[in-house]
């Protein structure tokens, strides 16, 4: 069974490396209208392992590499104001890899000079409260809208795709397509937490899909809770912790077999 390969869009996360365009392709099956979905790898946790005690380990460059290796078809990075996590010089050596990189930030008029900067290949638009463990749900538009409709022009302009962080509230979804955002990404936090059904997340990605938005879904997801989210119309998955929690699982016991050689002088 051969896939037809559909070239969804290009542009340009590899400008520091003088590659004008990079496109971004989705594989479709014969007789289906769904793309394969795609993966972007948060790596958000390899940081905080090194961010824990300031080493210069585990390296970031290597663990995109082997997400890459592994099928991802993207990075994401989510750059918090207390730099918990991933730092400015993350962003800076990722920016010119292989992998797309996709930065989650606030939405405030000082992250306005990181995308300008880096420019990533996309920017998710997170809420964002210094004393959360991590992201505990979708933006307020009615808060928001007045300073994404200011910034998401220049964004866009900049050549930088603009997605926004939302719950699966299909309001919500069509003031973000008004405001001139092309992606969303639903919330699947309250999913996780078996606070929100299934229907309702796939639900919101269909009506969104049929406003014309780029749907992608995130938090909290797992190899089994996102295998439900699989025949729905959700184009990307950014998925960070459940993956590099496994990681320690499949590959602990390789680590140790090291350590144990090195120690026998
Ligand atoms: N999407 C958004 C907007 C997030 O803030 C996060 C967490 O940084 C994720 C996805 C990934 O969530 P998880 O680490 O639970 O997979």
């Amino acid at each position: 069974m051969t896939n037809r390969t559909v070239c969804l869009l290009s542009t340009g996360s590899h400008r520091k490396q003088g590659v004008k365009k990079i496109k971004i392709c989705a594989v479709v099956a014969p007789g289906s209208t769904d793309p394969v979905k795609r993966l972007s790898v948060n790596l958000d946790h390899v940081a905080t392992l090194r961010e824990q005690r300031h080493t210069p380990y585990p390296d970031l460059t290597r663990a995109a590499d082997l997400a890459r290796a592994g099928g991802a078809d993207g990075i994401t990075l989510h750059l918090r104001g207390d730099r918990r996590h991933i730092q400015e010089s993350d962003l800076a050596a990722l920016s010119g890899g292989l992998l797309p990189v996709t930065l989650e930030i606030a939405c405030t008029p000082e992250n306005m000079e990181i995308l300008r900067k880096y420019k990533p290949f996309a920017v998710t638009f997170v809420p964002e409260r210094p004393e959360e463990l991590t992201t505990e749900g979708g933006m307020n538009l009615s808060v928001a809208s007045a300073m994404l409709a200011r910034l998401i022009p220049e964004i866009r302009s900049l050549g930088i795709r603009v997605c926004l962080f939302l719950e699966p509230d299909e309001k919500a979804l069509r003031l973000a397509k008004d405001l001139g955002a092309t992606m969303v990404e639903i919330h699947t936090g309250g999913y996780a937490e078996g606070r929100v059904s299934v229907e309702e997340i796939l639900q919101a990605a269909d009506a969104g899909d049929s406003m014309g938005l780029e749907i992608n879904a995130g938090h909290g997801l797992t190899v089994e809770n996102a295998r439900r989210l699989g025949q729905g119309k959700i184009h990307e998955f950014s998925i960070g912790h459940s993956i590099i929690c496994r990681s320690v699982m499949v590959g602990l016991e390789e680590a140790v077999r090291e350590m144990k050689a090195a120690i026998q002088g």
